[in-house]
């Protein structure tokens, strides 16, 4: 079967630029698909073209196996898009705005009001259903922008930095949401510049640079490839981190040691894993008790400035 999506060398420019600078990547049916960079990097620019708002200069793009060009109405009922620029009708309230959006994709009488309704519940619009939408906070409004987009059924749905403005509790709320909805098979193309949230929702993640894919993987393959600065904490039992600085230094080396706590060691080091089995062989040969030891991974943001780094230098 083909991929839902599939991209081989697409190109868009705006004059002498290259917004988007031949990139290739597959997304199968059912997952996330997470496309993180700087601003500027050309993630919006690929969802106008994959969305069929504007054509690609080169390159092929083939989304349910048909190519966007050629078949861009029939892609076009399929999917959705929450595109990064707010947009609304300022002078519709917020119930309104959700049922003339259903009866734009042509959802039959019963089911709009149903689904309306579910989504004023699901996203927490209950409380400012009857208002304008020129009337309500920024996060409100980007809230009734991503809700309004569920109030059609589709297979594919972009979502271009869908969580900005929101607070913790609405943006928790509307990645679970999605979460569900790909559970019962829908696929996402995602943005974010938020990498908890892209580490939270996305199966696979290509970083963009400069219109141009640096790295593409899941989010623990990224970690593992990049994120070359991990943590080891030693907890002592009984002992000072100062009294066992003399077996750990040589171990150490030039990494970093830290002692948050009178009794707690931090190492940072791209090597701390394997610097850890000799710590702990060393103490137990001096007959130092360890309390506990953690090993913390590194960040999707610490492999991120990692990845964009590594382009610059
Ligand atoms: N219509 C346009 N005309 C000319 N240049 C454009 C146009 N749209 C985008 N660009 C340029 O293309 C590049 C990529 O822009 P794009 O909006 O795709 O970035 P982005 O990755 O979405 O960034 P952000 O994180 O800020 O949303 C930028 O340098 C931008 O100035
Ligand atoms: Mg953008």
């Amino acid at each position: 079967m083909d991929p839902c999506i599939s991209v081989s060398g697409l190109r868009k420019s705006y004059g002498s630029l290259n917004a988007v600078d031949g990139v290739s990547f597959d997304v199968e049916y059912g997952k996330v698909f997470g496309f993180l960079g700087p601003n500027g990097a050309g993630k919006t620019t690929t969802i106008r073209v994959l969305t069929t708002v504007v054509h690609p200069t080169s390159g092929n793009v083939r989304i349910f196996g048909q190519d966007i060009v050629k078949h861009s109405r029939e892609i076009k009922k399929r999917i959705g898009v929450v595109l990064q620029e707010p947009s609304f009708e300022a002078n519709l309230t917020v119930e309104r705005a959700l049922e003339l959006y259903g009866l734009m994709w042509g959802m039959p009488g019963e089911k709009r009001r149903d689904r309306a309704r579910d989504l004023v519940e699901k996203f927490d619009l209950a409380s400012f259903k009857g208002m304008k939408n020129d009337e309500l906070s920024i996060g409100q409004r980007r809230r009734v922008q991503v809700a309004r987009e569920f109030m059609h059924d589709m297979d594919l749905l972009f979502l271009d930095e869908p969580t900005v403005g929101l607070d913790p509790a609405a943006r928790r709320m509307l990645l679970d949401y999605v979460k569900k909805h790909v559970k019962g098979g829908l696929t996402v193309f995602f943005t974010t510049h938020i990498m908890e949230e892209a580490e939270y929702l996305c199966d696979e993640i290509a970083i963009i640079n400069k219109g141009r894919i640096i790295a593409t993987d899941t989010p623990a393959g990224l970690k593992q490839r990049y994120g070359g600065v991990k943590a080891v904490e030693i907890r002592l039992k009984d002992s000072t981190a100062q009294s066992v600085m003399h077996i750990i230094r040589p171990i150490a080396g030039a990494s970093a040691i830290e002692t948050p706590a009178e009794g707690t060691i931090r190492i940072s080091s791209a090597e701390a894993q394997e610097m850890l089995v000799r710590i702990i062989e060393s103490l137990s040969k001096n007959a130092v008790q360890i309390e506990s030891v953690s090993v913390n991974p590194p960040t999707l943001e610490e492999v991120f400035l990692t990845v964009i780094g590594n382009e610059k230098s």
